[in-house]
């Protein structure tokens, strides 16, 4: 999808360079427009450099920039916003490209506001930001923190990822508006004693990359998970849990409501048949068990037109492996990942895999952000949905 990235003049415009970063990892062609007065706060060349095009800063940058701009815009997002560029988008004065991007866009427009705490609460740049939230325009932030000139209070632009992250549900299709989808995310810990445990390398960020897809995309999302998660989304309901028994407790109660249940957690396969309720001195030794298959007891109990997908973390013999598994377990879909690849699978931001489905049809897909995974993933389970639903 296409975003315009507006940058106006304030100190936060340094900020704006992760927020263009994270928009084009997730995939999407940014181009950055910024005012006269955000050049002075950082370099046009840092945003050339990361951005899909290079920074455009006027009316006469070749063509007619603002309507080609403002007509294929998938989403504008303007951040930070001052007060100068608020009163100007909401009175539709357009005199530079920025604010005649805007003026000319029929696309969703965000904007982040970022100044110092007496310019927020004045009254005009109240009134003017209030007109842009009558007219539908989407606003982020500010929050409460640090200023410049060592300043703190109110006005201070909403973090990157917090600007990014509503970016992405504005650009995500609804196509799982009404569907609730239960995931787990994490690597389980098996106490050994009160201090010790038995864990694996899962970081939970596979996990949480799916919940927040699914929940920009409309769902209403519950993820059982050992990791909290980085942000929060009103759409998410987190439950933590640390073992595996905890997690399949919180799966079985969670899964009766869900309509997708998606099991990317790292379970541990087995855990201490006796956990010593006092620290231990020496070296212990350890009788184990099995724990419970979650996955399967899932599959077993699953409601009536329930899609389940299920994950398998591989090093060798990858697919073969992997297609048993989509058989053993009775899953709808299997998300495979080669754990021993670079940048593939345990707490890597990025992952590479293929969906196996019952169908036996198979989607590769080269290593790229846990966020744009989630997504195709989702496109798969999406397109499950939509044949259960004319098939009703
Ligand atoms: O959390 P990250 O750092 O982002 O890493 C992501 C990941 C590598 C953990 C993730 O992509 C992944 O591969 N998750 C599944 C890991 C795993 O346990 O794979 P497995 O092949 O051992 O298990 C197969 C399936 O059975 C999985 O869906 C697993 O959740 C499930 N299982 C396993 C054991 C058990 N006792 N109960 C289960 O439900």
């Amino acid at each position: 999808m296409r975003v315009v990235l507006g940058v106006s003049g304030g100190i936060a415009a340094y900020k704006a360079v992760e927020v263009c970063r994270r928009l084009v990892e997730s995939g999407h062609f940014v181009t950055p427009v910024m005012t006269e007065a955000a050049t002075k706060f950082v370099g046009e060349t840092t945003f050339s450099a990361l951005a899909s095009e290079p920074v455009l800063k006027s009316v006469f940058d070749g063509g007619i920039p603002h309507t080609r701009l403002g007509q294929q815009a998938d989403l504008v997002v303007v951040a930070p916003a001052t007060a100068d560029f608020l009163a100007h988008y909401a009175n539709g004065i357009a005199d530079d490209l920025l604010s005649t991007v805007v003026i000319a866009t029929r696309a969703p427009v965000l904007v982040a506001p970022a100044m110092h705490t007496e310019m927020w609460e004045h009254p005009a740049v109240q009134e003017n930001l209030g007109t842009l939230v009558r007219r539908g325009v989407h606003v982020v932030g500010p929050v409460d923190g640090p200023l410049a000139g060592g300043d703190s209070g109110s006005g201070r632009m909403a973090d990157p990822q917090e600007i990014v992250e509503q970016a992405l549900t504005l650009l995500s299709p609804k196509d799982f508006e009404g569907v609730e989808v239960l995931v787990s995310a994490g690597g389980t810990r098996e106490a050994i004693d009160p201090v010790r445990v038995i864990t694996n390398r899962s970081s939970g960020k596979q996990g949480h990359a799916l919940a927040l897809a699914a929940a920009q995309r409309g769902a209403k999302v519950v993820c059982v998970s050992t990791v909290p998660m980085a942000h929060s989304h009103p759409q998410i309901t987190v439950e933590l849990v640390e073992s595996a028994k905890q997690m399949h407790d919180a799966m079985r109660a969670r899964a009766q409501s869900a309509d997708v249940v998606i099991m990317s957690a790292a379970v541990a396969d087995f855990r201490p048949v006796d956990v010593s309720p006092i620290k231990g001195h020496g070296v212990p030794t350890l009788t184990l068990e099995p724990t419970q298959d979650i996955l399967s007891d899932l599959v077993a109990h699953r409601r009536e037109g329930q899609i389940i997908v299920g994950f398998a973390a591989e090093t060798d013999d990858v697919i073969a492996r992997a297609t048993a598994k989509l058989k053993n377990k009775g899953v709808d879909l299997l998300v495979v990942n080669d754990v021993s690849a670079p940048g593939v699978g345990f707490n890597h931001d990025t992952n590479a895999v293929s969906i196996l489905e019952s169908t036996g049809a198979q989607t590769d897909i080269a290593l790229s952000t846990k966020s744009a995974i989630s997504g195709q993933i989702l496109d798969r389970v999406a397109s499950r949905l939509d044949l259960q639903r004319k098939a009703q």
